[in-house]
């Protein structure tokens, strides 16, 4: 079986996840396992189409795709959202579709079910067979039980992709909202009795639905030093 490797972690070669993959192919030497770092090397797939366009063909040509990362500020590092991004953005989502797949992820076990989360909606966004992932620590290639996990997780990919088992989905797909907001005159409004509300946001189009919210949130105060437009 030809296996494609998304290697997630920034660091490339030196990635700890990597080594795991490793453990995996020295145990498993019948697969054939292409390794790809999409992170350590994003600036180039972003410029270079036909960069972006060989690791699609990779993909395409594979039996199964195993997405591999160490966690990185409670999900995957920004490199490899990017490159997700990038497959929607090229519209290249059918050469993931119907691709059998699996999750590893090495990290120090701080938010990892984020990440898998994340990572399986982005599977089943992309039309993909979720087979199964795997969360281990930095340290869990010293533990003979943990390896032996990290076997049961392999096998069982492998056997999902040559036995074509079914698989199922956890997150329905996403519904683009057209729900447009109309704001009306609040009937009344709340005295702070001087106390500042300060109200964070990156929203700059006060047309938005957002925005419209934001403003209908300061007009309901009664302070008129709230209607100030320049800082919003
Ligand atoms: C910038 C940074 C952020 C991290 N964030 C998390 C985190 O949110 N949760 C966690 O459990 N581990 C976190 N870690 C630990 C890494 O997930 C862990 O070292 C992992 O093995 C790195 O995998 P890699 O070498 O394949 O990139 C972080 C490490 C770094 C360097």
């Amino acid at each position: 079986m030809r296996i494609v490797v998304l290697n997630g972690s920034p660091k490339g070669k030196a990635s700890i996840t990597l080594q795991y993959v490793a453990y995996i192919q020295k145990c498993f030497p019948q697969h054939e396992f292409r390794i790809v770092h999409v992170s350590q090397h994003i600036k180039k797939i972003e410029r270079d189409h036909k960069a972006f366009q060989e690791i699609i063909d990779e993909v395409r040509s594979a039996d199964g795709v195993l997405w591999s990362f160490g966690l990185w500020v409670l999900c995957v590092p920004a490199q490899y959202m990017r490159f997700i991004e990038l497959i929607s953005e090229r519209r290249v989502e059918d050469a993931f579709k119907d691709k059998y797949t699996a999750v590893i992820t090495t990290s120090i076990h701080f938010y990892d079910h984020t990440a898998h989360n994340y990572m399986r909606a982005v599977c089943e966004d992309l039309g993909m067979r979720y087979a199964d992932a795997i969360s281990l620590d930095i340290i869990d290639m010293m533990q003979e039980r943990r390896r032996g996990d990290l076997m049961v997780f392999a096998e069982s990919f492998f056997r999902a992709i040559r036995e074509k088992t079914p698989t199922s989905k956890l997150f329905r797909p996403l519904t683009f909202s057209d729900f447009a907001y109309r704001p009306v005159e609040p009937k009344t409004r709340t005295d702070t009795k001087g106390k500042k509300v300060v109200v964070l946001t990156n929203a700059y189009d006060t047309d938005t639905n957002l925005g419209k919210m934001i403003g209908q949130f300061r007009r309901s105060f009664a302070d008129d030093r709230c209607d100030r437009p320049e800082r919003y």
